[in-house]
């Protein structure tokens, strides 16, 4: 049985795509039926629609984001919710709804460098500023708390004396579109048993 997926997005969109890909190429045995954006001009959107997945905006100033997001995501049938890239704060009616089946994918190494506001660039700088010579990305299940759930799979990558955000910036997510198949890969037989 394909397991059906569900993406929340803000952004670019990468991780989806990589998602994406390993459900195409048949890597993971599942397949994208939704993406919701809390953002307008998300690429990602585009993405979306590329593939002709069923998608959606959502105003989350103008409207309950969550309210809608479940609508959309009952209507798809999905099984599986996935964070990427997305920058809401999920309800606790939306993680009770969804308990033990939403992940998210960080770029540092959990449980450092995470919580409220360190996203983006900051994950970077803050793991500079530390001189840690390791970093890396999480993906995790999603709690009540910012980047506190469960940690599923982790991948190391090396701080260079040469690093700056930037470069980090650059080298992380080829990380995570590895990380994120793989965590979603390990999960499917103990998401269907959910
Ligand atoms: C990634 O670095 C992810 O770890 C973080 O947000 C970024 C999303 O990038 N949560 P993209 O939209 O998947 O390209």
């Amino acid at each position: 049985m394909m397991m059906r997926i569900g993406v929340l997005v803000s952004g670019s969109g990468t991780n989806l795509q990589a998602i994406i890909n390993a459900c195409k190429s048949k890597k993971i045995a599942a397949e994208v039926v939704a993406v919701i954006s809390n953002k307008k001009n998300a690429f990602a959107l585009q993405r979306a629609k590329r593939y002709n997945i069923k998608n959606m905006f959502v105003d989350s100033k103008k409207n309950n984001f969550d309210e809608k997001a479940i609508k959309f995501l009952e209507k798809q049938k999905v099984d599986l919710v996935c964070l990427a890239g997305f920058l809401l704060k999920l309800s606790k009616r939306f993680i009770k709804k969804y308990n033990g089946k939403i992940l998210n994918i960080h770029p540092s190494l959990l449980p450092k460098f995470g919580g409220k506001g360190i996203y983006g660039i900051n994950v970077h700088k803050a793991v500079l500023e530390a001189k840690e010579k390791i970093s890396g990305c999480t993906v995790h299940l999603v709690d009540e708390k910012y980047d506190h759930g469960k940690i599923i799979l982790q991948k190391k990558v090396k701080v260079l004396k040469s690093d700056t955000p930037e470069t980090l910036q650059k080298k992380i997510p080829k990380q995570e579109h590895k990380l994120y198949p793989e965590a979603i890969k390990l999960l499917l037989p103990v998401m269907r048993c959910l």
